[in-house]
């Protein structure tokens, strides 16, 4: 706990996670105010702190208990782990839906390397030493890490390594450098951790409060609520048609009793085929509407 008594959440200051993580935490109920400084956000309607800081900093910030709890990448809170066995330090929480990305072994385009056996005695650049070294290592393949903090796509032009273990999302990166990518070692996306240090009670439960809407908010991504109108007749080949809906509410429709209303939460896409195909199995009335929070 910090000594103003304030949660700290340490997120991403800019970057790939940063507005998807105030995004979240927004969606969550969390109103807050940037700093002058640009480096902290104050919750205005609870007592949270947002540290923005670089996103490689965050889970040493959990494990040390400057910060409560954090948003970054599972690959971090790994690599991290990796480095620091002993302790008992952060748990990661939750994976979060957003910053999907994998770390990926890539060699020039023009290498005559087909599969990662190829790459025995080879020098290897990456800012992810721990992850890289599991990944060798389990494959039975020796090789030389050359870590690096950044540029690490740069390593192989520089004659500084054979191949990269970088992340990728897009991929733009590895093919802007020449380089192609060989096979995935961690495949990672946003997480929400909390640090093993002690906490206050009210802070410990204001952390599990903020999880369950983190999970109120991912429940509903994607999800609709749609409502329609059909023949009593027509139901079952109707809730098959439904998707991802578990069961629906079935309503009577005054003055029509040969028809009802059906009203479900999807928890897929509803696309526009889906409509057709409803309106085509003796739907009517169609009606999709957004979901904003849900709780079991
Ligand atoms: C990663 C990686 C590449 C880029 C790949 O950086 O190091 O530079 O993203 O993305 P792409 O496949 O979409 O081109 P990261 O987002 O972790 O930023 P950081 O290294 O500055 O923290
Ligand atoms: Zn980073």
């Amino acid at each position: 706990m910090t000594s103003t008594g304030r949660l700290r959440i340490a997120v991403q200051k800019s970057g790939r996670l940063a507005e998807l993580s105030l995004a979240l935490i927004r969606r969550c109920g969390l109103r807050f105010a940037r700093d002058q400084d640009h480096l902290a956000c104050s919750g205005e309607n609870l007592p949270v702190d947002l540290i923005l800081v670089r996103d490689d900093d965050i889970p040493a910030l959990l494990a040390d208990g400057t910060c409560d709890a954090g948003i970054a990448g599972l690959n971090l809170f790994e690599e991290h782990r990796l480095a620091n066995p002993d302790g008992a330090t952060f748990d990661v929480c939750r994976p979060l839906d957003f910053g999907v990305c994998r770390l990926a072994v890539a060699v020039p385009e023009d290498a005559a390397v087909e599969s990662l056996h190829r790459l025995n005695g080879c020098r290897v650049a990456t800012s992810y030493p721990g992850l890289t070294r599991r990944y060798f290592e389990r494959h039975g393949i020796e090789i030389a890490i050359v870590t690096m903090s950044g540029a690490v796509e740069l390593a192989p032009r520089l004659g500084k390594a054979d191949a990269v273990c970088d992340l990728v999302s897009t991929g733009v990166t590895l093919k802007a450098h020449g380089l192609r990518e060989l096979e995935t070692v961690f495949a990672s996306q946003a997480a929400f951790a909390v640090t093993r240090r002690e906490l206050a009670t009210g802070q410990r439960e204001l952390i599990e409060k903020l999880a369950r809407r983190m999970d109120g908010v991912l429940r509903v991504n994607g999800s609709k609520y749609i409502m329609l109108h059909a023949p009593r007749s027509a139901l079952a080949s109707i809730r098959r048609l439904l998707p991802g809906a578990e069961s629906p509410t079935v309503l009577p429709l005054d003055g029509e009793s040969g028809r009802v209303a059906v009203h479900a939460v999807c928890s897929e896409s509803v696309f526009w085929e889906t409509l057709e195909n409803l309106k085509g199995a003796g739907a009517s009335a169609l009606l999709v509407l957004p979901i904003e929070k849900m709780l079991p």
